[in-house]
């Protein structure tokens, strides 16, 4: 599939977290030690394959029930719902929206996550959906439990969602993370204050008692926006 041929601006790097964030210890060792080089957008940037649309299936949005083998999900139900929109309020369409996360307990399944907390046999903590002609998306999961992590001692990482956005090519990829209003992590968690004050808050979803449904799960509401005052920061090709 080819998107459309478009001219992008260049990313404006002062609105994003740095690359190098000593309290993030990791970005000290991958983060790069030159200044980046810019690679010229010809045609076949720009319109280059993109991830199959048209591949996305019916469960794939609900991680609720894309895992499940003999039930459902630990955890509490929730549903996140935003828009993609652009710095002048312009809702982005067809665009693939993927999130990962932890399973209620705080775990991954991935082989690197050695954290000692259950496995879900149900939730595999992966979904994918391409928003709508207003910009939007939806996805039902279960909320994300906290999880330790060596960057310090007795760190924890506030409850999470990471969302990876595709634009109309491959070149064309912005991935952030989504957090939990009220979160007492937050404050102490050096990724999202990788971000600038007045940004960062950004990150943070906001509980809706409109996409809230009743008798079955509670709501947040993400919006993504790509460029400008309110922009969402993005990390750097994780
Ligand atoms: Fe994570």
């Amino acid at each position: 599939m080819t998107g459309e041929a478009g001219d992008y601006s260049r990313r404006d790097w002062g609105a994003h977290p740095a690359l190098v964030h000593p309290d993030y210890k990791s970005t000290v060792l991958r983060g790069p030690k030159k200044p980046l080089v810019v690679t010229p957008q010809t045609l076949s940037e720009l319109t280059g394959p993109v991830f199959g649309h048209e591949s996305v299936g019916e469960l794939d949005h609900d991680l609720t029930r894309n895992g499940a083998v003999n039930g459902e999900p630990m955890g509490e139900r929730i549903i996140v719902e935003g828009r993609l929109l652009d710095e002048n309020d312009r809702p982005v369409r067809n665009s693939l929206i993927e999130i990962w996360q932890a399973n209620a307990a705080g775990r991954y399944i991935h082989k690197w996550d050695q954290h000692d907390a259950p496995l879900d046999p149900n939730f595999f903590g992966s979904g994918r959906c391409v928003t709508d002609e207003d910009g939007r998306y939806r996805f039902m999961t279960v909320k994300p439990g906290a999880y330790p992590w060596g960057n310090h001692h007795n760190a924890w990482r506030p409850a999470h969602i990471h969302l990876s956005v595709f634009g109309p090519s491959l070149m064309t990829r912005l991935v952030t993370q989504m957090y939990f209003p009220g979160d007492p992590l937050l404050p102490l968690d050096p990724i999202y204050n990788g971000a600038r004050p007045g940004a960062r808050e950004l990150l943070i979803s906001k509980f809706s008692i409109g996409l809230t449904e009743p008798g079955y799960a509670l709501g947040y509401e993400f919006d993504i926006v790509l460029r400008g005052r309110k922009a969402t920061p993005m990390e750097a090709g994780r």
